[in-house]
């Protein structure tokens, strides 16, 4: 196995962790840099805890180019996966500065370090925040990668700003880049050891840990953001996918830039299922995998939500031979097990709790 690096930037947050478990479970060794600026220095000591590995940890801002480049000079990396950024779309637009700041230039900074240390491979967590709307082209639902981008809120514009630079730069030198694009659908659920899951900072703006949090007794009821799209019962479809399944997808992707040694490439895949659920399917998934009523109440539609998200996921099946195999039902399951066993995620019940901050 080669003993380079992997470098995961991101890699406490929550879909980050799970890649790196998943990365280490595939024989493959990581350091992690994170600012924890949505996260806590516990999902690691947790990622030690599942894979009895030790785990190299820097806490550094990517926008800080001192502290990266010293993360490239003490590591040999052979190759970055790259979650790191600011990911909530209501916020991003009231702080939109914050957000094209942190997300681009913080990736042109690991860009050029890249460059500067001859690491070529990347693979960038995009995201089907960059379609906007696609339900304005009826014959592109379920959505493929080649449906035209339109970005409709400021995280959605950093993501495809971001897709755009990784195009350029591999214009630049075909031979020399390359990067994997994923752009994920909607990730929910949890690893089943119940050690690491996610841990949203204040009210969860998304539906999952939303309705997780109903369950366990912090909120009240869930407000369902309309019932009067044009669908089977009313509320939106998502492509809702297990973050086990997507933490696999960047296995997938790796895997793909490695066996294209020899030439560059920049290439897009959606990571999705393929199969669409609305908001009280995952609803009713929910209550049967937690056994809890899960009180609602209808209220009105969410500004900026779309009737449709769903991905035609062909193209990873094709070229990177991933799949999902894990359905809603699971990854409720497994959000249970970590909403029950970690009920204010990892704030209380540290295992490492001397590093905590
Ligand atoms: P997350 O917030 O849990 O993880 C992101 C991590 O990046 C956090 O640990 C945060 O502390 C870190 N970070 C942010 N800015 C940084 C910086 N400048 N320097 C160093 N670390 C920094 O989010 P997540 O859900 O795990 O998302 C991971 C990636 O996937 C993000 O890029 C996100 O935009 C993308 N994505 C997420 C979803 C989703 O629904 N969760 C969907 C599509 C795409
Ligand atoms: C799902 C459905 C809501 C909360 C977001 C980002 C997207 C991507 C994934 C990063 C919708 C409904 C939700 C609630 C509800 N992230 N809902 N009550 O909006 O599809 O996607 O996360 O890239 O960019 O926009 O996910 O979980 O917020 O909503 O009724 O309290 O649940 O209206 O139909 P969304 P979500």
């Amino acid at each position: 196995m080669d003993k380079r690096l992997r470098l995961v930037t991101g890699g406490a947050g929550y879909i980050g962790s799970h890649a790196v478990a998943e990365l280490i479970e595939n024989g493959y060794e990581c350091v992690v840099v994170d600012n924890l600026c949505n996260s806590s220095y516990e999902s690691v000591a947790r990622l030690e805890l599942l894979t009895k590995h030790y785990i190299p940890f820097c806490k550094v801002d990517l926008c800080d180019r001192e502290g990266l480049e010293k993360v490239f000079q003490e590591y040999k990396i052979d190759s970055v996966i790259h979650f790191a950024g600011l990911k909530a779309v209501g916020e991003s637009t009231k702080i939109p500065l914050t957000y094209f700041h942190n997300n681009i230039l913080g990736t042109l900074v690991l860009l050029e370090l890249m460059e500067k240390y001859h690491v070529e491979k990347l693979v960038f967590s995009s995201s089907a925040t960059v379609y906007g709307d696609a339900t304005r082209f009826p014959n592109m639902i379920p959505i493929p990668e080649e449906c035209p981008l339109d970005p409709t809120n400021p995280y959605g514009h950093t993501k495809f700003t971001i897709e755009k630079i990784l195009q350029d730069l591999y214009a630049s030198n075909t031979n020399i880049w390359k990067f994997a694009i994923l752009r994920y659908f909607n990730p929910i659920g949890a690893h089943p050891s119940g050690l690491i899951g996610e841990d949203p900072l204040g009210i969860p703006n998304n539906l999952l840990p939303y309705m997780a949090q109903v369950a366990v007794g912090r909120r009240e009821k869930l407000y369902v953001f309309g019932d009067d799209y044009e669908t089977r019962d009313g509320t939106p479809i998502r492509d809702y996918i297990h973050v086990v399944d997507l933490a696999k997808g960047h296995i997938a992707a790796l895997k793909y830039l490695d066996a294209h040694s020899t030439d560059g490439l920049c290439r897009e895949w959606n990571l999705g299922s393929g199969t669409g659920s609305t908001v009280f399917e995952v609803h009713r998934a929910f209550a049967n995998a937690s056994g809890k009523e899960i009180p609602y109440e209808v209220t009105g539609r969410r500004a900026g939500d779309v009737v449709n998200l769903t991905a035609k996921p062909d193209r990873a099946k094709e070229e990177l031979k991933w799949q999902t195999h894990l359905d809603v039902g699971m990854a409720c399951t497994n959000l249970w097990k970590w909403a029950t066993e970690n009920p204010f995620g990892y704030q209380l019940k540290g295992v490492h709790a001397r590093f905590a901050e």
